[in-house]
């Protein structure tokens, strides 16, 4: 970690004492001599209290598609503020973003909502008014915000709790859940067709709907196997269960229709938040008009009072606009597999075992293995300790990935070549100090020391 920081750790401990843990997201938490705090953010940099430059490969857990500060979207959203924030009425910009989504997306009905987890709420209860079940699959390591019904074998779930992979445990995620919550909850590995089908045919009359994110962006950005989605699919029509593509991190990052375009399945209903708003609070619930025709008055509660507001709407109406003239995603697929490409041979040459997964916008890089993982339990074999060793090295170079290998690193527009350049520079630099001050990396699994 970077020496310098000496406002930075003042300012983190003043944060403590008013604020549980001196973060608002207990995710921050990086400890007390590594919790940043971060004072501005400018294209792909950031700067903390101490005025350390660093690249940014977080980005906010991933919502910053264009870059930070962008001035498109924040002029937008100044010029639109001037005009009103909050009516409790239809306005113009969301309509217009209504049919950015419904166009780019093929959502046919969209309601806007702020987080991510309000959106997977939502979805969830629209499945379940949509069905008349109330029992949903949700896959082991996989995440969907912070409410109830979702906090049960995330990717916060330790090496071996998750119980046997035919009869997998709910692990909860947080104290605080009422315990009976979890009857609605069936955790199945992800690509395992043959456990998912069995769950299906035995429990299908109580199933509701399949939540599920395209790509493990809570763990590792795990692929989904070829013909994985498809099965998902297949079995919702054949059972009528909703389908839901959380598409929170992958929404408007991986294709301009998110994994549904990506991946050639759509789904029942889709969830979308982060890269939507550039780093403005947005999100949306979309889907098929049948589905989404149970959101009406006296029928499915679906609101809040902030909802659509012009904040939210202005910077997802710029956001949009810009993905929809420019070749903004594949821009940045072309510069993120240039970097994939030169992490994976600095690793090679190296000779440190290593995998990347991913697609190069959100990808994962995975030490102490070479095959890609195909579920949470599979990832759970990557030697983190090394990863988190790498990203230190990093970090004292300017370089900020999280420091948790199964958050993935982020790309967005304005992580042009040079920066791209500047990264793996930085990274064969760390990569050397490694192996220095701990050569035995080489051989293998590194461990704690
Ligand atoms: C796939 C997925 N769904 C839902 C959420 C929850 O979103 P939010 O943090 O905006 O509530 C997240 C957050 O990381 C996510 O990655």
């Amino acid at each position: 970690m970077s020496p310098k920081l000496q406002k930075t750790l003042e300012l983190f401990q003043e944060a403590k004492k008013y604020i549980p843990f001196g973060v608002n997201s207990n995710f921050r938490y990086w400890g007390d001599e590594y919790t940043l705090v971060i004072t501005r953010g400018e294209g792909a940099y950031i700067w903390d209290a101490d005025e350390n430059r660093y690249i940014d490969y977080r980005l906010g857990f991933g919502p910053i598609i264009l870059g930070h500060a962008y001035p498109t979207v924040t002029d937008r959203v100044a010029q639109e503020i001037r005009k009103g924030t909050l009516f409790a009425w239809t306005t113009p910009l969301e309509i217009e973003l209504a049919k950015r989504i419904t166009r780019m997306t093929g959502v046919e009905k969209v309601r806007l909502s702020n987080t991510g987890t309000e959106a997977t709420m939502h979805a969830l209860r629209i499945a379940r008014a949509y069905t008349d079940r109330e029992g949903f699959i949700k896959f082991e390591g996989q995440y969907h915000g912070m409410h109830d019904y979702v906090l049960f074998s995330t990717a916060s779930a330790p090496r071996g709790v998750l119980g046997a992979r035919k009869s997998p445990i709910n692990v909860q995620a947080s104290s605080g859940i009422p315990e009976d919550i979890q009857q609605y909850v069936y955790n199945v590995p992800y690509n395992d067709f043959k456990m998912l089908e069995k769950t299906v045919k035995e429990s299908w009359s109580d199933l509701a709907a399949i939540i599920v994110e395209p790509i493990m962006g809570n763990a590792g950005a795990v692929m989904p196997k070829p013909g994985w989605l498809e099965l998902i699919r297949e079995l919702c029509d054949k059972y009528d269960i909703v389908l839901i593509f959380d598409e929170v991190k992958t929404g408007f990052r991986i294709a301009n229709g998110g994994a549904q375009e990506y991946f050639g399945v759509k789904a029942d209903l889709v969830t979308y938040a982060k890269a939507l708003g550039n780093g403005f609070p947005i999100a949306a619930i979309g889907g098929k008009e049948e589905v989404m025709s149970v959101v009406q008055p006296g029928q499915v509660a679906l609101g809040g009072t902030y909802s659509g507001n012009v904040v939210g709407a202005a910077a997802a109406n710029a956001t949009l606009e810009l993905l929809e003239k420019e070749p903004i995603l594949e821009t940045i697929a072309r510069r993120g597999e240039r970097l994939m490409k030169g992490i994976d041979e600095i690793l090679t040459r190296a000779g440190i075992p290593h995998v990347l997964t991913g697609v190069p916008s959100m990808f994962g890089v995975l030490l102490g293995r070479d095959t890609p993982p195909y579920d949470f339990r599979d990832y759970q074999d990557a030697d983190e300790v090394a990863y988190q060793y790498l990203v230190m090295e990093l970090i004292e170079r300017g370089v900020l990935p999280d420091v948790d290998d199964r958050e993935p690193w982020f790309l967005s527009y304005s992580h042009d070549d040079t920066v791209i350049d500047e990264t793996l520079n930085a990274f064969e630099d760390a990569v050397q100090a490694l192996t220095k001050k701990r050569p035995y990396i080489v051989e293998g699994r590194m461990l704690v020391d």
